[in-house]
């Protein structure tokens, strides 16, 4: 059976699956269940600093974004760090870590901008034995209106100088939760670096309004009236956090730093995706709020079955194998050709895939007697529309045509040859080169 132990940044843990700093590890009861349940590590309920605890509002704090099935596929919340007091939490670290001392226990932090204020919060964390400290420069509301969280994380300054005073100030691993809310997630990731962490993790939420209730005229979720925007997070989010994930990993600049990849990991193969993208390990919040603690069990039960099916025996065997295919958009191959086929045993004959090919792709699509689709090869660009919105999955797939076939559309013989825009004649920088 493939090893899912993992070790990052020196922090060792059973398996890749920790869960986010967020509801799921605010209190030791939670910890405690969730590491019976399977779950490799955590990352503690960000703290604040000393003094009257963090107050949050007593309304609703979530909104949500479902699927047809009413499946929760977005979550956005305006919950502050946590709004426990800081020794409780202290000492709920320190018991938990005790107990399970082959877990990972990481603690999140977010405290004012000044050296004195993360001078004073190390040495207390440190003295619980937790395995390392997570900057929280991540929340986008609530705390960044008072100079903290994403306040910190959109000023890549102010990231490594923080950065920097934990690294002096602490011997624990220093990992940086990262901000989505920036316009280049690389420079943020730099300055990490810059500042000596560890590693960076990412992402926290982005700032979102999910729905806005008509009646009262204002976004949900709504407080006595009146909302504001929140953190946005859960399957909706995958897609933009692999892509930051991949940037930060094919960045020469940040190249080899680590990274706890977060975002909507549901299943397994969110995480082998993660993993396959560079990150080092995985964290967990939406889907442990949505369907319990023991989701990490099939977790655990797909990726190592998985590892095993491709014979990787190491997680880091999976780590970053994907990073170097991806690339810009440049340098893609523009003689790699498809057509789209349709499987008639197959197609329940709903017509979807002609409507969106006849209304908003190429006219690709010929409905014949008897409500038979087919493709037409002398039209069909190979946009993968009608795969897209065709209900059955694997009914419609593409076929990649052999070099030296016909490509009906054009005329042409595929090439033999890979050919990419930085060659094509029709660049014109190419024509410029040439010449
Ligand atoms: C209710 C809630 C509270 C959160 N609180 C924190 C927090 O205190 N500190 C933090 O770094 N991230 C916090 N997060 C963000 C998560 O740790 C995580 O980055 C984000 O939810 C994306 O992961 P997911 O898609 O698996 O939920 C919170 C998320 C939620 C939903
Ligand atoms: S791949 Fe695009 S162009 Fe071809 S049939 Fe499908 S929708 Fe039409
Ligand atoms: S969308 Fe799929 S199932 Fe529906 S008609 Fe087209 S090929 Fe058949």
């Amino acid at each position: 059976m493939a090893n899912l132990a993992s070790e990052f940044v020196g922090i060792k843990s059973p398996n890749p699956f920790w869960l986010a700093s967020a509801p799921p590890t605010d209190k030791e009861y939670n910890v405690r269940r969730a590491f019976e349940a399977g779950w490799g590590g955590v990352v503690w309920k960000t703290l604040g600093q000393e003094g009257p605890p963090i107050v949050n509002v007593n309304g609703p704090r979530y909104g949500a974004v479902w699927g047809a099935d009413r499946r929760l596929l977005g979550l956005n919340n305006i919950e502050l760090i946590t709004d426990r007091p800081l020794e409780v939490n202290l000492r709920e670290i320190k018991a938990v870590k005790r107990d399970y001392p082959d877990r990972a226990v990481v603690v999140s932090l977010m405290v004012p901008c000044e050296e004195e204020a993360w001078k004073a919060i190390l040495p207390v964390v440190e003295e619980t034995g937790a395995d390392g400290i997570e900057l929280n420069f991540g929340c986008p509301h609530g705390m960044a209106e008072r100079g903290m969280g994403s306040a910190v994380g959109q000023v890549p300054e102010y990231i490594e100088m923080v950065t920097r005073w934990c690294k002096q100030n602490t011997r624990m691993p220093v990992i940086v939760k990262l901000t989505p809310n920036v316009t280049n997630i690389v420079y943020p990731a730099e300055a990490a670096k810059r500042g000596g962490a560890d590693a960076v993790s990412l992402i926290n939420t982005i700032n979102s309004i999910t729905s806005v209730d008509l009646d009262a005229m204002s976004p949900e979720p709504m407080i006595d009236g009146k909302g504001t925007h929140g953190g946005y997070c859960g399957p909706a989010v995958k897609p933009i956090a692999l892509n930051m994930v991949a940037e930060i990993a094919r960045n020469p600049k940040t190249a080899g730093l680590p990274i706890s990849g977060i975002g909507g990991v549901t299943t397994w193969r969110d995480a082998a995706e993660f993993m396959a993208l560079g990150a080092g390990n995985v964290q967990v919040c939406t889907a442990a709020m949505t369907y319990g603690f023991r989701i990490v069990q099939e977790m655990i039960a797909g990726l190592s079955a998985w590892m095993d099916e491709k014979g990787y025996t190491s997680v880091d065997e999976v780590v970053g194998r994907a990073v170097p295919n991806v690339t810009d958009w440049q340098f893609l191959n523009l003689n790699y050709i498809t057509k789209a086929e349709i499987d008639q045993e197959a197609c329940i004959k709903c017509g979807r895939c002609f409507a969106a090919c006849e209304d908003t792709s190429h006219q690709a699509i010929v409905m014949k007697e008897g409500r038979v689709f087919e493709v037409d090869d002398s039209e069909c660009v190979a946009c993968n529309l009608c795969v897209n919105v065709c209900p059955v999955e694997g009914c419609i797939t593409m076929r990649r045509l052999d070099a030296g076939e016909v490509d009906l559309r054009t005329g042409e013989k595929v090439p033999a040859e890979p050919g990419d825009w930085t060659t094509h004649p029709n660049n014109p920088q190419t024509a410029c080169a040439a010449e």
